[in-house]
């Protein structure tokens, strides 16, 4: 679709002045790791991670509420590693386009920059959290996905694909946080605030991720729209990939830590965890009104229509 029909003009000074904009809440919400985030404090395992409206485990019949706070706390720090994992690719693709505004448009860079400083502050901030959880759980939890493998498969495909699941990414970041974990009162404080800060600076990002994903799409033919289509299918395919894996390591960690199940309970964990992890990273981000608008705005219906029925056997 051209300019026209996303009804973005990528070089209209209202495009400046929404960079601009960036860059002045950048620096009105910019927060430090240690002396707004962590402020020495540590993880209270007697209180959940993650909340129900992300974890499922509503769904989850003949676990206790320990077990399942348990297993809230596993999918929380697979939550936080997976952040930190995607904000690789992230950080790097935004390097990437912004070698577009090296000369010209220097408000544009200032905020492409500020948003990798800030990919960056949040990478450290994930790792950190890591190591503040595995202080307090049981060994034998592994993070499967490594960022640099992931980040070269994911940079091998079109520019188009990458920016729309960046897209895709900070936007469902946002909705988790404002639907989910700040209703939930039962949090971790400490989890809540990192998601906080978390989301004070991904809505930004969003907004730049929207801005470049069109800018990129003005340049495609339809050839080669259609397939980055099929880029953008792959990528989902691939995260759904790494949730299966994660899922089974979840789901292992927590017998190691609990001791065997029935084979019906043992069933039943495994398609809550993967459901979840689908609803968390697929799912509610292709639900999420402003991504799916912005999709349908590029697509056709043709287009739509492929990518609806690639991802609905994920969607259960
Ligand atoms: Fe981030
Ligand atoms: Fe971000």
């Amino acid at each position: 679709m051209s300019t026209e029909t996303t009804g973005l003009d990528v070089t209209d000074p209202e495009t400046t002045v929404r960079y601009a904009r960036c860059i002045e809440l950048s620096k009105r919400v910019r927060w430090e790791i240690d002396r707004d985030v962590i402020r020495s404090r540590s993880f209270d395992f007697d209180q959940k991670f993650l909340p129900d409206g992300l974890t499922q485990l509503d769904r989850l019949q003949g676990y206790s509420a320990s077990e399942k706070r348990l297993l809230s706390q596993i999918q929380g720090r697979t939550y936080a590693n997976m952040f930190g994992m995607v904000e690789r690719f992230i950080n790097a693709k935004l390097l990437d386009v912004s070698r577009e505004y090296w000369f010209g448009d220097q408000i544009a860079l200032e905020a492409l920059i500020r948003f990798s400083d800030e990919e960056l502050k949040h990478q450290a901030l994930f790792r950190r959290l890591e190591h503040l959880m595995a202080a307090g759980m049981a060994p034998g939890y592994q993070f499967v996905p490594e960022a640099d493998p992931v980040a070269r498969l994911v940079l091998s495909k079109s520019t188009w694909a990458v920016l729309a699941l960046t897209c895709h990414i900070e936007l469902f970041t946002q909705t988790h946080y404002q639907r989910s974990i700040h209703p939930d009162p039962e949090l971790s404080e400490l989890f809540r605030d990192v998601f906080r800060f978390h989301w004070k600076e991904e809505s930004q990002h969003a907004v730049l991720d929207e801005i470049e994903w069109h800018r990129e799409d003005a340049r495609l033919t339809p050839a080669q729209r259609d397939a980055a289509v099929d880029d953008l299918i792959a990528l989902m395919l691939a995260v759904d990939g790494l949730l299966r894996a994660q899922s089974e390591s979840d789901v292992r960690y927590f017998i190691h830590r609990l001791g065997p199940r029935s084979p019906e309970q043992l069933d039943q964990l495994r398609a809550v965890m993967l459901r979840a992890y689908r609803w968390q990273y697929i799912v509610s981000g292709i639900e999420q009104p402003r991504f799916f608008q912005l999709l349908s705005g590029l697509l056709t219906e043709e287009q739509m229509n492929r990518v609806t029925h690639a991802l609905t056997p994920l969607i259960g």
